[in-house]
C-alpha cells in the first residue's frame, strides 16, 4: 500500500507549483482542525455536547454546540498563523480577520460543520473550506472574499463518517487521504479520483417538489422514473452535503439542491459550499451549475449568498441544464 501522507503531498504540491510554503502550511492546519474535530465528534455523545445551544445563526439556523465548537476550532488553529488574513464562516455574520493576519497572502471560506443535523443520528458531517489569494494588504476586507471559484487556489473537505477523509485540489489532481486515528496520520488513499460517467445516483430532497418550478418537478421526475438519457439512477439522500457529494464524485450522478419559486437562490452557500466543491468536482472531470452557469463563474455578491447547486457528473448535469432550459 502506497504510504503518502497528507502533509507530503502538500509539499509536493508546493515544489509543482513553486509556490512559498504558506499554503502547504494552511493546509496542514485545516488538517489539524479536521482531527481535532473528527475527536470532538466522536466523543460529543459521551461528553453531552450533542443538542443545540438555544440560539440561531445569521442564516437562521438553530445552532448546535458542535456548530459552535467546529467554528472556534477553525479559529484557533489559524491564531497568529500571519499568512490568513482572514475568515468567512458560515457561524459568523461577518469576515472575522485573523488576529496578526495582516500581511497575509490568503483567505479561507469555511463551514466548520456541514450537515449538523446529523449529529445526533451518527450521521455523516464534514467541513468544506476554499483559500483565496488577495490581491490587497492590510487587515481582511470583504473584496477579499468576493472573488468568483475559479480564482480558488484549493478547496476541498473533510468528511466525518465511519473513517474520516481529506479530499482536496490544489488545482491539480483530486487526492483522497484517510486517517489512521490510532497514530493521526492522513494517508493517501484516493489517488487521482474522477467522476465516473452513465452510472451512479441522483440526491435530491423531493420533499421541497410542491416548491419547484414545473421545468424543475419535471426533470427530479425524469430522474425518479428513471428516463433520463445518462442513464437510470436510483435514489441517496444522507441530508449533509459532503456525505451527498462524496458519493457522487466516487460512484458519479447528481446531487442537486434547485431553487425554489419563492426562494429562487435555494439553500446552499456559495463561497464555502457550492463554489469549493465545485472546484473539487470540475477538477476530477464533473460539472458544477446553478442551472445557468458554471457555479465556478459566479461572481459572490455578498458573504453568505445563496445559489442553486446542480454537481456531478457531466452527462447528468448536462441534461439537467438541458431540461431546465
Ligand atoms: O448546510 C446545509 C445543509 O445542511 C447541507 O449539508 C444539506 O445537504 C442540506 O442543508 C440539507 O437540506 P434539507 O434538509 O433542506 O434537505
Ligand atoms: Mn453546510
Amino acid at each position: 500500500m502506497n504510504r503518502l501522507t497528507l502533509s507530503e503531498q502538500f509539499f509536493r504540491d508546493q515544489a509543482q507549483s513553486g509556490a512559498s510554503g504558506d499554503l502547504s502550511t494552511i493546509l496542514n492546519r485545516i488538517s489539524l482542525a479536521a482531527r481535532m474535530l473528527a475527536s470532538e465528534i466522536m466523543r460529543a455523545g459521551f461528553v453531552g455536547k450533542l443538542g443545540f445551544t438555544g440560539s440561531t445563526n445569521v442564516q437562521n439556523e438553530e445552532v448546535r454546540a458542535l456548530d459552535v465548537i467546529s467554528d472556534d476550532v477553525i479559529k484557533q488553529v489559524f491564531e497568529h498563523m500571519p499568512m490568513i488574513a482572514g475568515i468567512a464562516s458560515e457561524e459568523m455574520e461577518e469576515l472575522y480577520p485573523v488576529p496578526g493576519g495582516e500581511g497575509g497572502k490568503y483567505v479561507l471560506t469555511v463551514d466548520p460543520l456541514d450537515g449538523s443535523g446529523n449529529v445526533d443520528v451518527d450521521g455523516q458531517m464534514g467541513t468544506i473550506f476554499g483559500i483565496y489569494r488577495r490581491a490587497a494588504s492590510g487587515p481582511a476586507q470583504l473584496a477579499d472574499f468576493l472573488q468568483p471559484g475559479r480564482n480558488l487556489v484549493a478547496g476541498g473537505y473533510v468528511l466525518y463518517g465511519p473513517s474520516t477523509m481529506f479530499v482536496y485540489t490544489a488545482g491539480g489532481p483530486v487526492n483522497g487521504f484517510t486517517l489512521d486515528r490510532s497514530i493521526g496520520t492522513f494517508f493517501l488513499t484516493h489517488p487521482n479520483l474522477k467522476v465516473p460517467e452513465g452510472e451512479g445516483n441522483y440526491s435530491v430532497n423531493e420533499a421541497n417538489e410542491s416548491k419547484w418550478d414545473q421545468k424543475t418537478q419535471a426533470m427530479v421526475r425524469a430522474f425518479r422514473l428513471q428516463q433520463t438519457k445518462c442513464g437510470k439512477r436510483s435514489a441517496r439522500y444522507a441530508g449533509a452535503l459532503v456525505g451527498d457529494f462524496h458519493r457522487t464524485l466516487l460512484k458519479g450522478g447528481v446531487y442537486m439542491y434547485p431553487g425554489e419559486a419563492k426562494k429562487p437562490e435555494g439553500k446552499l452557500r456559495l463561497l464555502y459550499e457550492n463554489a469549493p466543491l465545485a472546484f473539487v468536482c470540475e477538477r476530477a472531470g464533473g460539472m458544477a451549475s446553478d442551472g445557468r452557469q458554471r457555479i465556478l463563474e459566479v461572481k459572490p455578491e455578498k458573504l453568505h449568498m445563496r445559489t442553486p447547486l446542480y454537481i456531478g457528473s457531466k452527462g447528468d448535469v448536462g441534461e439537467i441544464l438541458q431540461m431546465l432550459s
